[in-house]
């Protein structure tokens, strides 16, 4: 075999291993991470310093890419290729990226299946902060006792980038926060999501705002607890970037957050995205 992974973590995360750098942008190559993805949750390449063109090439060889979020970018040449920075002269609303400072699935209150991956290369890795979080939902889901697992059956949660950005919301400038929070849709998912493969993933985060028929305090003490209990180390894993990095992880299956960093350590990532191919579905 051309490449090799290495676990990270018993439930999550996969280490890449090349011999011939080339061999990472073979068809195969590209059907055996996407596997990897699927079945291992988050899959790392350690200083693989990708072009945006190679960037391009692999995550279209994996599934069809996607643009997530509008261009803000004034610095891109390709308009597929989001730049992930807190500079304002390169992406002139910072508050959409203080916002991954909370746990967060992408583009779940977008009118399209949630995007299968998110793929990111580290162009500045910052020297404290910056390292990014990953919890597998799927582990999460099949770590809960199975009283609790029939007590989530059937619920539904209520997710909206205002719920998302509320530990942020009194630091956007009022002039325009009312616009920032009211990006994106308000849109109900089921609480448990049943993939088309028969596993069952969590579907959580900030988005999550409260759930469908239940009191609001106990729906989101409910929301937090199911937070917490993905986000404990046997279920999650930190990635501290250095420069070159490339991350690929599946964004059905998982929640992310960036530790908080400040921008004069110009951290840069390039992200890139995978369309879905399900929507939620209980
Ligand atoms: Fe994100």
């Amino acid at each position: 075999m051309a490449i090799r992974f290495e676990d990270i973590k018993e439930h999550i995360g996969s280490r890449v291993v090349w011999d011939d750098r080339a061999d990472i942008f073979s068809p195969e190559a590209a059907r055996a991470i996407r596997a990897q993805v699927e079945a291992r949750t988050v899959v790392v390449f350690p200083e693989l310093h990708l072009t945006d063109a190679e960037q391009l090439a692999i995550t279209e060889a994996m599934g069809e890419r996607v643009r997530l979020t509008a261009r803000n970018n004034v610095q891109n040449n390709d308009q597929d290729v989001y730049q992930v920075t807190l500079d304002e002269k390169i992406n002139p609303q910072p508050e959409y990226v203080l916002g991954t400072f909370f746990w967060h699935m992408d583009g779940i209150t977008v009118d399209m299946p949630p995007p299968f991956a998110t793929l990111l290369s580290c162009r500045i890795a910052p020297a404290i902060g910056g390292e990014t979080e990953f919890a597998s939902t799927y582990a999460a889901y099949e770590g809960l006792p199975e009283e609790e697992k029939r007590a989530l059956d059937g619920l539904k949660a209520v997710h909206s980038v205002r719920a998302s950005l509320s530990p942020i919301a009194d630091a956007i400038p009022e002039k325009h926060r009312e616009r920032v929070l009211g990006i994106g849709l308000v849109k109900e998912h089921p609480l448990v999501w049943t993939h088309e493969s028969g596993r069952k993933s969590l579907v959580i985060g900030t988005t999550a705002d409260h759930i469908v028929g239940m009191d609001v305090p106990a729906g989101r003490a409910m929301l937090i607890r199911l937070q917490e209990w993905a986000a404990q180390p046997a279920f999650s894993l930190r990635h501290k970037w250095t420069k070159g990095d490339f991350v690929i992880w599946d964004n059905t299956g998982a929640m992310h957050r960036a530790i908080p960093y400040d921008k004069s350590t110009g951290r840069m990532m390039h992200r890139t995205s995978i369309a879905g191919t399900e929507a939620v579905a209980a």
